[in-house]
């Protein structure tokens, strides 16, 4: 076969849809994970949902490929397997692990458990939606706090927000998308002095990529019993978003709740993928290294443009970029790359995800291009 010949075998491969064979080629075409644009050959550049193009890892595809037969069966049995890994990994009882479709399904079962019959909730804003939006529709009333001038949480105004009628306070840590972290003594202060009047729900989809050394993760506090739910998720520093698996963590007796509330589930595969990413710690500290210098290429370049930006603890770089973001996504996708999408009222800021270097540097090259610097 030759390169061009392979080239369009791979993408017809690939854009069918044949896991199989796209886990195989990619086994053939490099040691070291490849970026899935590498993999496609085309495509847009796609840096607008802070996904991480170099998963699932190869450990992760063989696992999949080699237990696909298992797709016959319903998962209970692994599920379990997998809530008894991922106890053992955060210390907690297994019955505190809620395993959830994407930790999109567990911010919504709490929104939906919380939210419910008039409960209010309190959050950031912005900050990420998922929840906020799905308890909305179930007719929470949901209080948006703005955040501070750097772009923090006010964890001050938040608390002058909580009533008898509050049950829920949304904490994204670190921030979508904002990309900022809270001090950890002052959350877990804030988490001290306000979980009896409602519950806090820390989302830590990013907390792999906080590079304060020794950050506690806030399943500290549920091992202490507090009134928390934490969740995470498989879908950033492991690259699975497109199996959606994620979990919560929370008291036993808030986690049977809101297991009660999931609708969707996951699947057997995601299972048998998120316990093979869990024992993949080369692709992990992959995940981070690439992450890590994806971010310092974005850092450097929007100093040169003299564009301020947040030192972010996360795989997206929020900045501002000094025009409309509207304007900007189309003159941005006009030149093949897709950035996040706008986050009113910062509508002249804008979110880039980390991606491969190669991504990263087609997004530069795009913004000076657009921006005429
Ligand atoms: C803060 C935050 N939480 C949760 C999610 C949802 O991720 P998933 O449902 O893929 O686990 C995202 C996705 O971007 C996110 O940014």
């Amino acid at each position: 076969m030759n390169t061009t010949d392979r080239r369009n075998w791979l993408r017809t491969v690939a854009l069918g849809g044949g896991f199989t064979l796209l886990g195989g080629v990619s086994a053939m075409a490099a040691p070291a994970p490849a970026p899935l644009r590498r993999i496609l050959a085309e495509g847009p550049v796609k840096l607008n949902s802070n996904e991480n193009p170099f998963g699932p890892s190869q450990a992760v595809r063989n696992a999949m490929v080699r237990q696909m037969d298992l797709g016959c069966r319903y998962p209970f049995q692994q599920l379990y397997a997998l809530e008894k890994i991922i106890a053992a990994k955060e210390e907690v009882p297994a019955s505190s692990v809620v395993v959830t479709g994407g930790s999109t399904e567990g911010l919504q079962a709490a929104g939906l458990v919380y939210g419910l019959q008039g409960g209010e909730l309190i959050a950031a804003d912005p900050t990420f939606q998922s929840m906020l939006t799905y308890a909305e529709y179930f007719g929470a009333y949901v209080h948006r706090v703005p955040l501070t001038e750097s772009l923090h949480h006010d964890l001050e105004a938040m608390q002058r927000h909580i009533t008898s009628k509050t049950r829920l306070i949304f904490i994204c840590n670190p921030n979508n998308p904002s990309g900022t972290l809270l001090d950890a003594g002052q959350l877990k202060d804030f988490i001290y002095a306000n979980d009896q009047r409602a519950v806090v729900f820390s989302d830590e989809a990013y907390y792999d990529y906080i590079t304060v050394p020794d950050y506690p993760s806030m399943v500290e506090l549920v091992k202490e019993g507090r009134n928390v739910i934490v969740s995470k998720t498989f879908s950033k520093v492991y690259g699975l978003a497109g199996l959606r698996i994620g979990y919560l963590i929370a008291r036993p007796d808030i986690a049977s709740r809101l297991r009660e509330a999931l609708m969707a589930n996951t699947n057997m595969l995601a299972i048998l993928a998120a316990q093979a990413a869990l024992e993949d710690k080369e692709f992990y500290q992959f995940s981070i290294a690439q992450n890590e210098k994806a971010k310092a290429h974005i850092y450097g370049e929007l100093e040169a443009m003299k564009l301020p930006f947040i030192k972010s603890h996360t795989n997206f770089v929020f900045f501002k970029s000094g025009m409309e973001v509207g304007p900007l996504i189309e003159r941005m996708a006009d030149r093949n790359v897709q950035i996040g999408r706008p986050f009113p009222p910062l509508t002249d800021w804008a979110r880039i995800s980390t991606g491969s270097m190669e991504e990263v540097q087609a997004f530069t090259s795009a913004l000076r291009d657009v921006l005429n610097t």
